[in-house]
């Protein structure tokens, strides 16, 4: 973070970022609901240039068996990077990153999951990311919410994930890749519009107490944007004119 900004325009004097957005405004996102027969539900989601796929297996039979809870049913969550999702390959084996991104998603996930409804059983959520361009974890969630929707899993409310973050000491929405890598902060956010709950709030870089402020605002506000797509992709399968 910081290291190239000198030689990047990361906001030029008209407002405007290196991929030609205002500040507020989110990349183009798309939503698809369902599309995997052999998984209990799925949803694949275009962020930006982020392609990612996510399928979600139960409440089943917990194996290994030790790791059953007699009082309520398990979330695992894992966040694989296709090797060939980056400029660079990536190795297959799951990384630290990808074992810390599981590891965020799968909390941010549970508490809008009813998992107290399903002991002894697990839901698992396998999240396959085809193409990479900053912000992955947060448009995985944001898929990852709504394949557990498709499955059918009851759920307190969806999550719904963007991130804001700081470049040229301005506040922006949705952080993609040179702004991550140049830009001066990064703040995921997982949101659950309908409950008014943050579940997912990471940081990296540094913002003063206003910036901050600012940028859970800004934050909360795209992510109501993806939750009405979200909404929008469930309604398409299920009442629309889609298989
Ligand atoms: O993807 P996200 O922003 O949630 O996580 P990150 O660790 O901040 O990674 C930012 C970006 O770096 C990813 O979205 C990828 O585009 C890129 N990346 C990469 O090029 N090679 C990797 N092995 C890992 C990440």
């Amino acid at each position: 973070m910081g290291g190239r900004e000198a030689t990047m325009v990361l906001l030029d004097e008209n407002g405007i970022r290196c991929d030609g957005r205002k500040v507020d405004e989110p990349r183009r996102i798309m939503i698809r609901a369902g599309g995997l027969k052999n998984a209990d539900g799925s949803a694949y989601i275009e962020f930006g240039d982020n392609k990612i796929l996510v399928g979600v297996f139960g409440p089943r039979d917990v194996h290994p068996k030790h790791m059953a809870n007699t009082d309520t049913g398990i979330l695992r969550v894992r966040y694989h990077m296709e090797p060939f999702s980056v400029g660079e390959r990536k190795n297959p084996a799951p990384s630290r990153r990808e074992i810390e991104i599981s590891k965020v998603i799968k909390e941010a996930l549970e508490p809008a999951v009813m998992l107290d409804k399903f002991p002894r059983t697990a839901v698992d959520v396998f999240i396959e990311v085809l193409q990479a361009d900053g912000g992955t974890r947060c448009a995985a969630l944001t898929a990852a919410s709504v394949a557990l929707a498709d499955a059918g899993i009851p759920m307190r409310d969806m999550v719904a994930a963007i991130a804001a973050g700081k470049v040229a000491d301005t506040v922006i929405l949705d952080v993609n890749n040179e702004e991550d890598q140049a830009g001066q902060a990064d703040m995921p956010m997982g949101y659950m519009p309908n409950i008014g709950k943050i579940t997912l709030l990471q940081l990296d870089g540094v913002l003063t107490p206003e910036e901050y402020k600012k940028c859970i605002e800004v934050g909360i506000d795209g992510c109501k944007k993806v939750y009405e797509l979200q909404k929008q992709a469930l309604n398409d399968k299920y009442f629309g004119n889609r298989d």
